[in-house]
């Protein structure tokens, strides 16, 4: 059952990568959502409706928590099978940068994260995998990242942590040989796979962590609240992805 949804999953996110790569090329709509800056498109919502249907079709009794809401929005707990859409990651680069976005998708089955993807857009590379089954990218296995420490390694950490001086997240940023800012949960989440990042903070919400989580833990890697604690699936999170050493010694320096 697991086996063939995750085929399905897969011939899915390649259909809908394509699908905005050429919507890229035609206008499209932009709309504000909280902020100036908090942007959604007309292609986010065609790629979400179309996810929507996708899963509805092929796993009729699933519960569906997607961010712009056409699916169930409001999931009341986690029992069964429950999909975790973000239909483009990184909206603000899409429209500005026309580079470094993704589109994201997870299953978590009672809770418990089971299956993630995440496409590289412009590259058309997918990242999937999950708890006991591997991480690949397209048809090659990922071999877990290295241990590095914080000095050893690329952090990233979202913009507004570091401008407001959160949590003396720029003092972790000293720390690192170097600080990163994608822009992009899922390019963030792809550099914690690839082994490109040794950290990653930033606020995030379900779907910004869902499938990056059932990936970076399959990895061995810390994937946690900023208070240590496991990140609640279906709320914001303050979250730190990190080798075990990088998030001892980012532990070390918040304190
Ligand atoms: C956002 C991006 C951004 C992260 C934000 C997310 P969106 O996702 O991943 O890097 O810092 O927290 O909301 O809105 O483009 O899907
Ligand atoms: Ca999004
Ligand atoms: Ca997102």
């Amino acid at each position: 059952m697991i086996d063939e949804l995750d085929s399905k999953i897969i011939k899915l996110m390649k259909t809908v990568n394509e699908r905005t790569l050429s919507r890229m090329n035609e206008p499209y709509q932009v709309a504000t959502k909280t902020h100036f800056n908090d942007l959604v498109t007309s292609v986010d919502k065609e790629n979400e409706q179309y996810i929507d249907d996708y899963l509805r079709r092929v796993d009729p009794d699933c519960q569906i928590l997607s961010e712009e809401g056409l699916g169930t929005r409001d999931i009341k707990d986690v029992a069964g099978h429950v999909w975790i859409v973000d239909p483009i990651d990184g909206t603000l680069n899409f429209v500005k940068q026309r580079n470094y976005f993704g589109i994201m998708l997870a299953l978590y089955i009672d809770g418990q994260p089971t299956l993630g993807y995440i496409m590289d857009s412009k590259n058309s590379r997918l990242y999937h995998g999950g708890p006991g089954r591997g991480v690949y990218v397209d048809d090659q296995k990922i071999e877990a990242p290295g241990n590095l420490d914080l000095r050893d390694g690329l952090i990233a950490i979202s913009s507004p942590l570091i401008l407001e001086n959160e949590y003396h997240l720029p003092a972790v940023a000293e720390s690192a040989s170097g600080l990163r800012m994608y822009g992009s949960a899922a390019m963030e989440m792809i550099g914690m796979i690839t082994g490109e990042l040794v950290g990653y903070v930033s606020h995030l919400k379900p779907w910004d962590l869902a499938a990056g989580r059932a990936m970076a833990e399959e990895l061995g890697l810390v994937v946690k609240s900023i208070d240590g604690t496991t990140p609640d699936v279906l709320s914001s999170n303050l979250v730190l992805i990190a080798t075990r050493q990088a998030s001892q010694d980012i532990a070390k320096i918040i304190g």
